[in-house]
């Protein structure tokens, strides 16, 4: 399979009196037409990782190629779908609205976009709700709302931070099993990031697990469970049960990193003091409830 995507020593401070190192180092290669999942405690840099991806922010150091060439700006056939939904939409627009948007800036042809607009609705199940606005919409409509807003681009690359975080469980399994659909049909390459184990390995062909921040790549775990999945049984399965343990247990015996006020990359290799042991920290809810600690506004671009 060809190289999709390639992150090489990806780094990002946040300047500023209070400079934050959020990603130190971060390294690892996406084949075409696959879907990485990236799992990390909350705060470690998942999001300013696809920021850094999506070039909306630009790496202190550290390259992201694109099909081998280097990333310069934000590529034509990349999407995103930002971890809060809510702020993403425009209100003032329809849903198809919202839909053609980015299709504008494409110079998609007027009769293209709306028919692209409307396949898209469709196949997310949003149908019939095209001249809406988005406050008219449930929780979960506006995400899939989101959703079909970014595949209707066609990206080669879809980046998706916490997709489902804010959806109820029902609405999240229908959603998962949407993606993967969807995945099927479109062949797209995805990067999903999510807080949650179970999801990682129900959706992944593989899935990174990012430290503390400044965020590194603590493993890189493959998902063998074959292309068909279902909620219940692939959830009971023993390999599934091995995965979501393995997973849980490389971030709950992670060393801990120190990234507070950090201009350096990567603390890992240090060893952890009395007041810092990872067994203090062991029991945090490492992957806890996410609220967006970033500044994601505007459409899907
Ligand atoms: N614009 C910014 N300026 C300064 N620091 C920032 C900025 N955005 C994020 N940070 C800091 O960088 C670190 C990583 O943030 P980021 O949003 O990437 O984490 P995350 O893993 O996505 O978190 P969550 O799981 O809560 O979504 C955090 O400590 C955060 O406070
Ligand atoms: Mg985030």
């Amino acid at each position: 399979m060809p190289s999709m995507l390639e992150v090489s020593e990806l780094t990002h401070t946040y300047p500023g009196q209070q400079a934050h190192t959020a990603i130190g180092g971060v390294s690892f290669e996406v084949t075409a037409g696959q879907l990485t999942c990236i799992v990390g405690p909350s705060g470690c840099g998942k999001s300013t990782l696809l920021r850094c991806i999506a070039s909306l922010v630009t790496p202190t150091a550290g390259q992201v190629r694109l099909r081998g060439q280097p990333v310069r700006g934000v590529p034509e056939d990349l999407a995103v779908v930002f971890q809060d939904y809510g702020r993403s939409l425009f209100p003032w627009m329809s849903v198809r609205g919202n839909v053609e948007f980015p299709l504008r800036s494409r110079k998609v042809p007027r009769a293209q976009r709306r028919r692209r607009a409307l396949d898209t609705l469709e196949r997310v199940g949003l149908s019939g709700a095209e001249d809406k606005y988005p406050w008219q919409l449930s929780g979960g409509m506006q995400q899939r709302v989101a959703i079909a807003r970014a595949l209707a681009c066609e990206p080669a690359l879809l980046l998706m931070d916490e997709p489902f975080a804010s959806v109820d469980a029902q609405t999240r399994f229908e959603l998962e099993d949407l993606l993967l659909r969807v995945r099927a049909e479109q062949d797209t390459t995805i990067l999903l990031v999510t807080h949650d184990i179970d999801e990682s390995v129900y959706l992944g062909d593989r899935v990174l697990v990012l430290s503390k921040s400044p965020a590194t790549v603590l493993a890189d775990v493959e998902v063998e469970l074959g292309q068909q999945r279902d909620q219940i049984s692939t959830r009971e399965s023993e390999l599934f049960v091995r995965l979501r343990g393995e997973i849980a247990r490389t971030l709950r015996n992670a060393p801990q990193n120190r990234g507070e006020g950090d201009h350096e990359g990567s603390r890992e290799d240090e060893e952890p003091g009395p007041d810092s042991s990872g067994e203090d920290r062991a029991d945090e809810p490492a992957l806890a409830g996410s609220d967006s600690a970033g500044s994601e506004r505007g459409p899907t671009e």
